[in-house]
């Protein structure tokens, strides 16, 4: 199997005004007002029609992330290696694929109980991504939407499910204190995916957003704190992929990660390596966590 990107993230929430407030006054994501209603949420980070879907639910919470494959073919073929597995795979109605903007989609889960989707065929929205930030522009495209991390507590039985079954190919790894993160990479971003070895309530510890340029990562900082929030995490730099960032909390109960000068991994001489610090300075955790 060969995953292409990190297409989109799905996301319930109990308060959809409050996810549009953060989502487009304070991250700057851009709302495709043609597919919003009373019950969704629908935002662009890009030319794609849908990147995140935070639908109206009965408890916030992450929902699932929407993994690209080539092309039916590939798709079919994902199925069936899923299934020769032993993992139970579902196949999207017309209406889940509408909802997505995607042609065909599957459902399954990993060794952890993250619920994730493999997709085919991404709509375009027709028009740039404007962002409501002014100048501000996404680093998305062909390197997907950013990154998550996932709660993995079964971690390496995690880890070697995304590598052996899905394709992913490890970029480092980090022990730090008790903390166990496997970081793996499906295409030049140096991580789409990292694996916590350990729960979090809301399912997903952080999903990652990448922008153009430092001034637009401080610019969102101020935006935050016009807002009257705190960082989760202030800005610093991380030692892996190099990262410039600091950390939100969404009002869904998991973090995200706003950042910018992430690197690139070229497998022909990329050199897997263990990690003891996230960071070179900075993301001090509000909570004393990380
Ligand atoms: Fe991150």
């Amino acid at each position: 199997m060969n995953v292409l990107q990190l297409g989109y993230v799905t996301i319930a929430s109990v308060e959809l005004a409050a996810w549009r407030s953060f989502a487009c006054d304070v991250l700057g994501l851009m709302p495709n007002e043609a597919l919003c209603d009373a019950g969704r949420l629908v935002l662009r980070s890009d030319e794609r029609a849908l990147r995140v879907s935070v639908e109206s639910g009965p408890r916030d919470r992450f929902l699932a992330a929407g993994w690209e494959l080539a092309d039916a073919a590939a798709l079919e073929a994902a199925g069936r290696e899923l299934e020769a597995a032993g993992v139970p795979v579902e196949v999207g109605s017309p209406e889940e694929c509408a909802a997505r903007c995607v042609q065909a989609l599957l459902r399954a889960s990993d060794p952890a109980g993250n619920h994730f989707e493999l997709f085919h065929g991404a709509a375009h929205a027709g028009d740039p991504c404007a962002s409501p930030a002014a100048g501000q522009r996404f680093v998305a495209g062909e390197l997907g939407l950013g990154h998550v991390v996932l709660p993995a507590p079964c971690h390496d039985e995690c880890r070697d499910f995304y590598k052996d079954l899905l394709g992913f190919r490890m970029s480092d790894f980090l022990h730090a204190g008790p903390m166990q993160i496997s970081f793996l990479h499906c295409n030049p971003r140096h991580h789409s995916l990292a694996l916590v070895g350990a729960e979090t309530p809301a399912g997903l510890w952080h999903v990652m957003f990448e922008v153009s340029s430092l001034e637009e990562v401080v610019a969102a900082r101020d935006r935050l704190a016009a807002a009257g929030e705190e960082p989760r995490a202030t800005l610093g730099r991380h030692t892996n992929d190099r990262m410039v960032s600091f950390y939100l909390r969404s009002p869904s109960g998991f973090d995200v990660e706003f950042g910018c000068q992430g690197i690139l991994v070229d497998d022909a001489n990329w050199q897997v390596e263990a990690m003891s610090a996230p960071s070179f300075w900075g993301h001090q955790w509000s909570t004393g966590d990380s």
